[in-house]
């Protein structure tokens, strides 16, 4: 299958306005962006247009019931050449997407519709990649319902929409996090597994709860009985123990994170052992007393890997950070960084240069 993607290019760039080194994180957006509309059972109308906003009628169905389901991506400079960029495993987004399109009742989008639509925007906007170390620019695809209509059903249009934006880190310093357990982010048969746009809203008063007594993020429990480690707000959870690394197993209450997994499949090329399976919030803290816990971490597209300071539970707090030397955590996330702009080879195939 393939889609004609219609071209309307700015004609008042804001390339120039961009200061590489103040740039934050998903306040600026480039030149353009990538739509495309599902009506009568297909997906048409592919284009590229100005950033700029849309409208929509107040009866939008997304706007509503929540139908609206989202991606994070990155592109990075790559060293091949002066203008080369790098997507990293960009089909695993995709295919994520779709998960959560069929979970959402959405329809599909397909991947060469997904693939075609991100690699026009960013031959366009390539220049917006920042050049800096540590720097991306975050992609954001995403999908909404758009029926002007406020009966309850799937809609049955939506539009797919891709904008982009440059970034510097999504966290600055090593993160506090609080083990919840009043709160649950997701339970067994929901949407937990979804990148919905509930999935993060419904984490917005908790957060806030936990910002208010001192910590960054929430570290999710099971909804059951709160015992087992999830994930934290925006990312997956690791702890790096003398012998091993371990993380929670995937389940229907996880994100499955692109990150996660290239993190995992990235230790054990580099010879670490790494255990997914369920870690309980007693085991985090015996193993922390008993001098075995050394680095705890977090990964996602927008954090890349963020250690963590340390975790609140029932109004004791437990520093991690002190205990080591960050080793594990600084070698992984360093291989991967190398990896994706093209400083070390590649040895899985993740690296799209373009
Ligand atoms: C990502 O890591 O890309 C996410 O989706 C988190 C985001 C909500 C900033």
């Amino acid at each position: 299958m393939s889609f004609e993607i219609k071209v309307e290019r700015t004609e008042n760039s804001r390339l120039s306005q961009l200061d590489p080194e103040n740039i934050g994180f998903g306040k600026v957006f480039s030149d353009h962006m990538f739509l495309a509309n599902f009506k009568d059972g297909e997906w048409k109308n592919a284009r590229i247009v100005p950033y700029g906003p849309l409208s929509m009628s107040p009866a939008t169905s997304a706007i509503h019931y929540g139908q609206s389901i989202f991606e994070g991506m990155k592109a990075v400079a790559h060293q091949s050449s002066d203008e080369a960029i790098a997507l990293f495993r960009p089909e695993e987004n995709a295919k994520r997407f779709n998960r959560s399109a069929k979970r959402m009742a959405m329809p599909e989008v397909p991947e060469e519709l997904f693939m075609s639509g991100l690699q026009a925007l960013l031959e366009l906007d390539r220049h917006w990649v920042p050049r800096s170390a540590g720097g991306a620019l975050y992609i954001r695809p995403y999908m909404f319902a758009t029926d002007d209509y406020i009966g309850v059903k799937p809609s049955d249009t939506y539009c797919f929409a891709i904008f982009t934006c440059p970034v510097g880190p999504y966290y600055t310093k090593a993160l506090r996090v609080k083990v919840e357990e009043e709160y649950s982010r997701a339970a067994p048969g929901g949407v937990g597994f979804t990148k919905c746009a509930g999935n993060y809203a419904g984490a917005l008063y908790p957060t806030a709860l936990a910002q208010k007594e001192g910590f960054d993020q929430v570290l999710w429990t099971d909804p059951l009985s709160h015992e087992w480690v999830e994930e934290t707000g925006t990312t997956n959870f690791f702890a790096v123990y003398s012998d091993r690394i371990v993380t929670p197993a995937l389940s229907q209450t996880l994100l499955a994170g692109i990150t996660r997994d290239s993190v995992i499949q990235a230790l054990r090329h580099l010879g670490h052992e790494v255990e997914e399976r369920p870690l309980s919030v007693q085991e985090l803290k015996d193993s922390l007393s008993q001098g075995q816990l050394a680095e705890l971490f977090i990964t996602g597209t927008a954090a890349t890997l963020v250690n963590l300071d340390g975790f609140g539970h029932r109004g004791e707090y437990h520093s991690v950070m002190e205990q080591g030397n960050q080793q594990v955590s600084r070698e992984v996330k360093h291989f991967l960084d190398e990896l994706r702009c093209g400083a070390t080879q590649d040895p899985f195939g993740w690296v799209q240069v373009l």
